[in-house]
């Protein structure tokens, strides 16, 4: 078995996490000093969002060096030595692949745009007037009105999915398809094991299409998967498409295309069930899930490094929880909401907890995001997604243990209110208590790798009972796993198959009776004893 398909993912913003120097920014020293933690926590990859060279009008999706190391993080020997030391406490990481676009300060588009006879022009997409492609959407809702931007001294618009100082490379162009490659090269040959790839929908444009999901962004997606299979097998590709399960499959390919796709639609209905005690939600979202290669895997996340998006929902669904988890309307961000795990959760444990034994039990691979380990809050004044970016919470010291520097000088402050502030919340202090939230998330991760059978094998509903429960069975040849959620608010006893018995996963001292009794909000983990 490939070892992305039983990894859990822990997606880390280098900025936020730990300041070795005291400067207000993460860096890749204070990741190393912390890479202790990541291994006592038990995930298996690192995913690092974007550390290149940046204006950062996109927190470092807008690129301005695909072959560089943005000042504050460090050297790009930094970067060599922090892989070393992750993959000498036998973890991964894989790194933050931006396919779609630059930043407008990156030198192609600098030159593009000086003249229209330079050499540069024909990576990016240009057009005298800003009718053409139509169809396609707007991402960015709320801070863009078109995909197309005037630039006034060429006086030809360019396009962009994304903010309008990310122009999109032109994929037409076989110079940037081979620069894409060559980029993969350089971060591969230093020794990653793969990569997230952001934003893959759009590579191409088409007139009277969507301009997503295209077939020729699948043939060049094509094209990366064999240049990567040829050169460093045993990596990944997990492709970041927001779409629908239909149009999600073909981004695995015949085995040719991605390892690995996040499954956008799932996530909200975890959360729709949870909101209105219903499987519903998540029983038909996951019969709508096509089958994928053996060796693919989906990546299932509760949240990450933006909004949480509600594209794939319908307007109604859409209308439900942003009136459920956003009623106030700063939480809300295009078509989504911009808000942590715990403060969505009312910061009920026992929801966060229930939530998270979803995310471990269902099929996929589970992707953390950093800070969630520890039920970090949000920071609604900060703009856009930055307040769900907020500096990792280390200690009760000052900035939180984050940094040493003072907090005029953070990139962002840590949060500090009573409730999810660093004072409260805290890794030490949950490391220090074993009934913490930090426990908890450990002993689910730790027993989850104990148990391959949650990674890939059928899921099967027990289907006979009231609609607030999701429970469901998880079989292979080796291991059999009985998982039992409670979405609604009364507890429910639930009589277990005649003759089998069963261990508590995730307590093992905790008998397991002829019956279970399952709490308001709680979930166990039963493995069927095998004689
Ligand atoms: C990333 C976002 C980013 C966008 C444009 C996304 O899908 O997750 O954070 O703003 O791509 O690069």
């Amino acid at each position: 078995m490939s070892w992305y398909i039983n990894a859990v993912f822990y997606e880390l913003y280098l900025r936020a996490f730990n300041d070795s120097d005291g400067d207000g920014h993460g860096d890749f020293t204070g990741l190393r000093q912390k890479l202790d933690y990541l291994q006592w926590l038990g995930v298996d990859c690192i995913w690092l969002l974007p550390i290149y060279p940046s204006p950062l009008r996109d927190d470092g999706y807008d690129i301005s060096s695909f072959f560089g190391i943005y000042p504050t993080f460090g050297f790009l020997e930094d970067f060599r030595m922090t892989v070393q030391e992750i993959h000498r406490r036998d973890m991964r990481i894989i790194a933050d692949l931006v396919v779609n676009h630059t930043s407008d300060q990156h030198p192609w588009f600098i030159e593009a745009r000086s003249n229209k006879n330079s050499p540069m022009r024909d990576f990016y997409v240009w057009s005298d007037n800003n009718e053409r492609y139509k169809d396609a959407r707007i991402i960015f809702l709320d801070t863009e009105v078109s995909n197309w931007a005037y630039d006034d001294r060429t006086e030809e618009f360019y396009w962009h999915r994304f903010y309008s100082s990310q122009p999109d490379l032109n994929y037409d162009n076989p110079g940037v398809r081979q620069e894409m490659i060559n980029i993969i090269k350089f971060w591969m040959d230093m020794g990653i094991d793969g990569f997230r790839v952001d934003a893959v929908p759009y590579l191409f444009e088409r007139e009277g299409t969507s301009c997503e999901n295209l077939p020729e962004t699948h043939n060049y997606l094509k094209e990366m998967r064999r240049f990567v299979d040829l050169n460093y097998p045993n990596s990944v590709l997990l492709g970041e498409a927001n779409q629908w399960p239909s149009d999600l499959r073909p981004y695995f390919g015949d085995s040719d295309e991605f390892h690995m796709c996040f499954h956008f639609p799932v996530m909200p209905r975890l959360y729709m069930a949870l909101a209105k005690g219903d499987r519903t939600p998540v029983v038909d979202i996951l019969a709508e899930t096509p089958e994928i290669p053996d060796n693919a895997q989906w990546a299932t996340f509760l949240r990450n490094h933006d909004e949480l998006t509600l594209e794939m929902v319908t307007e109604e669904d859409r209308q439900f929880m942003w009136d459920y988890y956003a009623s106030d309307q700063r939480y809300r961000l295009n078509l989504g909401i911009r808000r942590r795990l715990a403060p969505l959760m009312g910061n009920d444990r026992r929801k966060i907890e229930l939530l998270n034994s979803l995310l471990f039990t269902l099929p996929g691979a589970p992707v953390l995001y950093y800070g969630d380990e520890i039920g970090m809050g949000d920071d609604i004044t900060q703009p856009d997604r930055n307040g769900v970016r907020t500096p990792m919470q280390w200690s009760g010291e000052a900035n939180g243990g984050f940094s040493s520097a003072p907090v005029d000088r953070l990139y962002a402050p840590a949060i500090n209110d009573p409730e999810y502030g660093y004072r409260s919340v805290n890794v030490a202090a949950q490391q220090g208590d074993p009934d913490s939230l930090l426990h908890t998330i450990r002993n689910m991760i730790q027993t989850r790798k104990r148990l391959p059978v949650l990674a890939r094998a059928r899921l099967q509903w027990l289907e006979d009972l009231p609609t607030n429960l999701l429970c469901f069975w998880r079989r292979d040849d080796d291991q059999t796993v009985l998982a039992l959620h409670n979405l609604g608010g009364e507890a429910f006893t639930y009589t277990l198959p005649e003759g089998e018995r069963f261990r508590d996963a995730l307590d093992p001292d905790e008998a397991v009776g002829k019956t279970v009794t399952l709490p308001a909000y709680s979930y166990r983990w039963l493995q069927q004893v095998m004689d």
